[in-house]
């Protein structure tokens, strides 16, 4: 079996490549999988299949981290999770109410016909019936009688799990706070819901020594955001060339604060390449494999590019 190089995009499925990585030779792997949101990249995922590639990704890095290494997973928790199990009930925003028909309307119309039915009721108040129904059982369904519920679905403690079961610790947590998404979110007036603004950076230790070098940032660096929790980073504005980068800064944080120069950062999902530039801009090797041709493709566009200011810069 060929093992994989460095410095090289490979493009196919993490799951089978991952195999052919030279044993206990990488120092950190950065990556963001499918948020199971239905992306393009996405869309064939169930719930499970999904879960079930997070498990296998995560396995594969006991063998191929360095004893001491580390893996950070860049993810969130679903904030609109559909599921078919959950009461159809929306929010009644009363700034919305066309009817001016309230509930104590219809207990005062009941009482004085003890016999009518809801359609009865209706009638005599003139709503609908559905109307008579929300209001006495607050089963509100407008709008939202043929569409699945949607709840929030944490996906950290699975992460943790799988990860322990492989022989990885939770090492230590960051939440990245990025720009309001409000167009990705489920946010309407009928909902009580905040918008996603951040998303969290798991960070999984592999048993063996690893190193503390306060070198590897300027002083200041530690006291804004290395010994920090929350790092505050814009999101990325455009998506035209992939719908899902994180900002090159994020790479770069985790890549300084975990490695050396000249370490070795593997990036399983690496879309359009972020890691990898992440890498090379900060003396480390990498290796980057994505699974949709035109996204590894542009990784090694960009990717030569970079490699061709750096070589520009040397001379
Ligand atoms: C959230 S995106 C990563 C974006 C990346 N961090 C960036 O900044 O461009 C996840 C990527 O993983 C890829 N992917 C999904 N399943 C994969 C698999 N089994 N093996 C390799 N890549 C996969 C998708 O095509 C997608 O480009």
């Amino acid at each position: 079996m060929k093992i994989l190089d460095i410095n090289t995009v490979y493009c196919g499925d993490s799951r089978q490549l991952m195999k052919q990585i030279e044993p206990e030779s990488i120092a950190l792997s950065f990556w963001s999988p499918p948020y199971f949101l239905g992306k393009e990249y996405e869309k064939d995922n169930t719930y499970e299949s999904w879960q079930q590639l997070l498990k296998e990704v995560i396995e594969l890095h006991f063998d191929i981290l360095k004893p001491g290494g580390f893996m950070v997973i860049n993810i969130a928790d679903i904030l609109a999770f559909q599921d078919e199990k959950m009461p159809r009930i929306m929010g009644m925003n009363p700034a919305n109410r066309k009817c001016a028909v309230t509930r104590e309307m219809i207990l005062r119309a009941k009482s004085e016909h003890p016999d009518y039915n809801r359609d009865q009721l209706a009638a005599l108040l003139n709503c609908s019936e559905q109307t008579v129904d929300r209001r006495l059982n607050g089963n509100n369904i407008r709008g939202g009688k043929y569409a699945a519920g949607t709840h929030v679905k944490l996906v950290g403690g699975n992460l943790e799990q799988y990860a322990y079961d492989a022989g990885l610790f939770l090492y230590d947590k960051r939440i990245w706070k990025k720009d309001p998404a409000w167009a990705n979110s489920r946010w309407t007036t009928n909902t009580l819901k905040a918008v996603s603004e951040t998303e969290d950076l798991y960070v999984f230790w592999k048993p063996g020594e690893y190193v503390v070098n306060r070198e590897r940032l300027l002083p200041e660096e530690w006291r804004d955001w290395g010994y920090r929790q929350i790092w505050e980073i814009a999101s990325v504005r455009s998506n035209d060339v992939h719908p899902a980068m994180f900002p090159i800064e994020l790479a770069q944080r985790v890549i300084r604060l975990y490695t050396d120069k000249g370490d070795l950062v593997l990036d399983p999902f690496l879309g359009s390449g972020t890691t990898a530039l992440a890498a090379i801009q900060t003396g480390r090797n990498f290796i980057g494999i994505e699974m949709m041709e035109k996204y590894a493709d542009l990784a090694a566009k960009k990717i030569s590019n970079e490699q061709a200011v750096l070589c520009l810069d040397l001379f």
